[in-house]
């Protein structure tokens, strides 16, 4: 249904300026404007981030929209206002991220610690923090 009405945002305006090229292009400019806010066309964060993630164990006890062992991405990014969350969360979440524990989530998790990860460098895991924030 949002799909639906996404295509008629799109092509309804398009074949109304059909005539102008101007227009077209300004139409084309906006539909991608839209695609992209509506996620469609790319996932949130760094992709280079990701891979590095996944090449970490990450993603063996986090998935971004459901709990694993440790809380869902999502939910980690809603609790620190995601891209709005201040530097010192940034550093925070790192610090977390390279020496691991527990006790923010453990309502969620039942008191499950999160490993340490000491050869992550400091901005690997700050960069690391971000992509979080940004689900
Ligand atoms: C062994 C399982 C496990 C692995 C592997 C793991 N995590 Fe976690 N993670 C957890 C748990 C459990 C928590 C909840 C900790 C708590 O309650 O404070 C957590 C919490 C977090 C948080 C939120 C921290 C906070 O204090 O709110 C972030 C961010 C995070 N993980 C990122 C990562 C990243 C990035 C990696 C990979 C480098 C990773 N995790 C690997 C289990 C894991």
């Amino acid at each position: 249904m949002a799909l639906l009405c996404l295509i008629d945002i799109i092509f309804v305006p398009m074949e109304i300026s059909m005539k102008s090229k101007h227009l077209v292009a300004t139409t084309v400019t906006l539909a991608a404007t839209l695609l992209s806010l509506s996620g469609l066309t790319h996932a949130a964060g760094d992709p280079k981030v990701k891979s590095a993630m996944a090449r970490s164990d990450c993603f063996t006890c986090h998935s971004v929209d459901h709990q694993v062992i440790g809380p869902a991405y999502k939910e980690v990014a809603a609790h620190y206002h995601g891209a709005q969350a201040s530097a010192a969360t940034v550093n925070t979440l790192a610090e977390k991220i390279i020496k691991g524990g527990n006790g923010n989530w453990n309502k969620e998790t039942g008191g499950a610690p999160m490993t340490a990860h000491p050869k992550l460098s400091k901005a690997d895991a700050e960069a690391m923090a971000r992509w979080v924030l940004a689900q």
